[in-house]
């Protein structure tokens, strides 16, 4: 462990940012529209016309593969009257997408194709849907709000990409997920995420499995990520790699699975946590000990949860405003929330 006795005590973000509807609005724009979203697996989307819809930072999105192979992602609206084009969910679209309103239909690159018995020409270059960014990256797609607002996938996940080269994620498959609405700010629960201060108190099984004394979580500023290691114990974990890539991508990969999670924002101290569990052998004689595997990682989110919750409750209700943070066991939670301010300060997107 380092000295950091010399080091003073960063003080942490006033309690209001935690539940404020103008900071929250303030995040939305500069952040959760700006930066790449994780929002769903690549075999959902094997075929031309197959589509996964959802929401992402309150808006209603869809991201459909196209004739040519190629993701492209959409606001899930129709140009005539705002109707919801797509259910939410995974499904088949068709060659052509169908609004179930008044009959409208576009094509898979967003071009309106008909406005079904409209009476009237309209120009179809001035009607087409709204797009988004969709990329793909190891069979995880990824959505960008702000349309062409800054690096692509693989820049912005920077030296991640390089790190995780050889954690064979392509022969993964996606085995459960769990997905959790909790009244927690993504701030509160990224910062619980970001520190080990509370493995010892919190987490009796995960300090069973890990060295926790040697547990430390490497601050790469620039690239706005984090790298967690966690050495095994003789008998525990095995080989593993663990990433928080701001705002709220967190990546655990191993050789034999990989627990891939992230955030939705819902609103000021809302969040939807959603944690994705692939293992490489999904065959039916492996399901109760992947199971296992799942409900033992999925334990430790559910600690959390429920410290984090009473936290956000106590930001809520405006007795404490601002603590300090510990320079020997919280450098990453300030770390973060230099990102929020920096993210914050920025200048606006363009759209
Ligand atoms: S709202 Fe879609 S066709 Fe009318
Ligand atoms: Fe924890």
């Amino acid at each position: 462990m380092s000295d950091t006795t010399g080091l003073a005590p960063a003080w942490t973000l006033p309690a209001r940012w935690y539940r404020d509807p103008a900071q929250y609005a303030s995040e939305r724009a500069a952040i959760f529209t700006r930066e790449w979203c994780l929002f769903t697996w690549s075999a959902r989307l094997a075929g031309p016309g197959a589509y996964v819809a959802g929401t992402l930072a309150g808006y209603p999105v869809f991201v459909i593969r196209g004739e040519d192979g190629r993701l492209r992602g959409f606001h899930n609206v129709c140009r005539h009257r705002a109707a919801q084009l797509l259910p939410d969910g995974a499904g088949a679209a068709g060659r052509l997408i169908a609004c179930r309103y008044h009959s409208w239909t576009y094509e898979h690159t967003g071009r309106l194709h008909k406005a079904t018995d409209f009476g009237a020409p309209l120009d179809p270059d001035q009607c087409g849907l709204f797009a988004i960014d969709a990329e793909e990256w190891r069979g995880l797609v990824f959505l960008r709000i702000a349309g062409g607002a800054g690096p692509g996938l693989r820049d912005w996940l920077g030296p991640i990409d390089a790190m995780a080269a050889d954690y064979p994620l392509e022969t993964q498959s996606y085995f459960m997920a769990k997905d959790r609405e909790v009244a927690v700010d993504w701030k509160t629960y990224a910062e619980n995420y970001l520190e080990c201060y509370h493995c010892r108190t919190l987490h009796p099984g995960l300090c069973a499995a890990m060295d926790i004394d040697r547990y430390r979580i490497d601050v790469h500023a620039s690239d706005r990520f984090f790298h967690l290691h966690a050495p095994r114990r003789e008998g525990g974990l095995t080989r593993g790699l663990y990433f928080y890539r701001f705002p709220f991508l967190m990546l655990n990969l191993y050789d034999w699975g990989s627990s891939i999670a992230t955030i939705e924002p819902l609103g000021p101290g809302r969040i939807r946590h959603i944690n994705w569990y692939l293992f490489t052998d999904v065959s039916p004689e492996r399901a109760e000990e992947n199971r296992r595997a799942a409900e033992w990682s999925a334990e430790i989110v559910s600690e959390d949860l429920a410290i984090v919750t009473g936290v956000q409750r106590n930001l809520d209700a405006g007795i404490y405003d601002r603590g300090l943070l510990s320079p020997r066991h919280e450098q990453a939670v300030g770390a973060f929330q230099d990102m929020v301010r920096a993210a914050l300060a920025a200048p606006p997107a363009r759209n």
